[in-house]
């Protein structure tokens, strides 16, 4: 088989060119990163995890109605996508404080907000993805007041459908962040959920113990990210109840 020629490679992912014009794969990678990087592992089955949860978590915005660049899942680590012109912005919407909100405003963690917040910060790792303004985005030009209300549609609606999930499961979602991308169809442009939706992107919090099951795990080394993720996992139906751990063989079908 002919090398595909890889497009980007992230810091957890790799895009390589897709079989149709217009399309992508995606391949999640096992590498884990926090504080811009600066915090750096291998977690086995992290991205076998992702590429399923992000799987299921793109098809169910589909069946809701929710536009977003999944197209189908290729094998244990890739999928296939639209591709998109990434908007240089990270949605994050907010339920319960947590993180940098709390660092910020002093709000104790877990402080319920009394509305969804949604924030936007810009995709730039040198800068540490810095919190912007809708007047500084609209200043530089890295979106238009159109894109941004659609961006707040989506995101709140993925909020709602999120919640949902993952109430239904005893998880409570305390943030979570999406990036969107434009996507062109003939002259005619629309904004989609794009990159991922998985608990790297996420912060979620066992609701009877408030335990936390996403990266957070990791960025304060409270134990096993993969145990967290496959928990998750596991509860959603989205691997076998029977298997425990993300590196199992039966997790292939
Ligand atoms: N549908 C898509 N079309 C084009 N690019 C996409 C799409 N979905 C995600 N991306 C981009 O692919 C990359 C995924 O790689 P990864 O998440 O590892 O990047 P990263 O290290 O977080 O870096 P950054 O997001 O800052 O570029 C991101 O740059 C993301 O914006
Ligand atoms: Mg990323």
């Amino acid at each position: 088989m002919a090398r595909r020629k890889k497009v980007y490679e992230g810091k957890a992912k790799i895009l390589y060119e897709g079989p149709e014009p217009g399309t992508l794969v995606q391949y999640f990678k096992d590498d884990a990163t926090a504080f811009n990087a600066q915090k750096k592992a291998t977690v086995e089955g992290k991205g076998v995890l992702n590429n399923r949860l992000s799987e299921f978590f793109m098809k169910g915005l589909t069946q809701i109605g929710v536009p977003n660049h999944f197209i189908k899942r290729i094998n244990m680590r890739e999928q296939l996508i639209r591709s998109v012109e990434i908007i240089p912005l990270e949605v994050v919407v907010r339920n319960f404080a947590a993180g940098s909100l709390s660092a910020r405003l002093g709000i104790a963690e877990g402080t319920a907000l009394p509305r969804p917040i949604v924030e936007f910060c810009l995709k730039d790792d040198a800068l540490g993805d810095p919190l912007v303004s809708e007047e500084h985005i609209m200043a530089f030009g890295w979106a238009t007041q159109q894109d941004l209300d659609d961006m707040v549609q989506l995101a709140l609606r993925v909020n709602d459908f999120l919640s949902g999930m993952m109430l239904a499961v005893g998880i409570k979602l305390v943030d979570f962040k999406i990036e969107v991308g434009r996507l062109w169809e003939n002259d005619y442009q629309r904004l989609i959920v794009a990159d991922e939706i998985s608990p790297d992107s996420c912060r979620l919090w066992d609701i009877e113990t408030g335990q936390k099951l996403d990266k957070d795990v990791f960025r304060r080394d409270l134990g096993s990210l993969s145990d967290a993720y496959t928990e998750v996992a596991r509860r959603l139906g989205v691997l076998p109840s029977n298997v425990t751990h993300a590196t199992k063989p039966t997790l292939i079908n």
